[in-house]
């Protein structure tokens, strides 16, 4: 079976899903999901998020090089499609969806407390590619909550999957 080649991701999936937080020039929050989403390098640690060009979170990676990717548990599915919706510039997802900020420890961007995992990410640098940007970030900082949690997985639209059966390659 071919499959239409403008969708041809759709059966990489599911893919782990972040909420990425940031802040303009004029200290305005944001956060939206993505789930065009890699880790590249363990040392130096970098990781990779492709992005529409449209998006606001690239605007203000442009404008203050920072941005901070936070992992979202199960519980947070709802305020995650929230911070999807398209607001006006300025107007923050965050609050809107009723999340809370803190201050990261390294970047002028804001965690997003309810989460699970933050990296916060120094811009390393954006690379141009067919209908998105790749925004490479340096991680500074890598911390997760003592209560772990599993991360969301995108199938596609509003679909999601858990992380499920565990198996293990090797002998029979
Ligand atoms: C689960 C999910 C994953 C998404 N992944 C991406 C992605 O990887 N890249 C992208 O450009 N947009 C992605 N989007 C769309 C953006 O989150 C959406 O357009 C959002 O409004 C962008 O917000 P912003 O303009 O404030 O950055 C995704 C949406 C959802 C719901």
């Amino acid at each position: 079976m071919l499959i239409e080649l403008d969708k041809w991701y759709k059966i990489m999936a599911p893919r782990t899903t972040v909420l990425v937080s940031t802040v303009d020039a004029q200290g305005r929050t944001n956060a939206a999901p993505f789930s065009f989403v890699m880790p590249v390098s363990g040392k130096p640690p970098i990781l990779a998020v492709a992005m529409a060009p449209t998006r606001h979170t690239l605007a203000n990676i442009k404008e203050t090089g920072d941005f901070v990717v936070n992992l979202p548990g199960e519980e947070l599915l709802t305020q995650l499609m929230v911070c999807a919706k398209p607001l006006p510039r300025g107007s923050s997802e965050i609050k809107e969806a009723g999340l809370h900020e803190e201050k990261a420890k390294t970047v002028s961007s804001p965690r997003i407390r309810e989460c699970f995992g933050w990296f916060e990410c120094k811009l390393r640098e954006i690379v141009d590619a067919g209908d998105h940007q790749i925004v490479l970030g340096d991680i500074l900082q890598a911390e997760a909550a003592e209560q772990g949690s599993a991360p969301l997985l995108h199938i596609g639209g509003a679909d999601f999957s858990l992380p499920g059966k565990v198996l293990k390659a090797g002998s029979k």
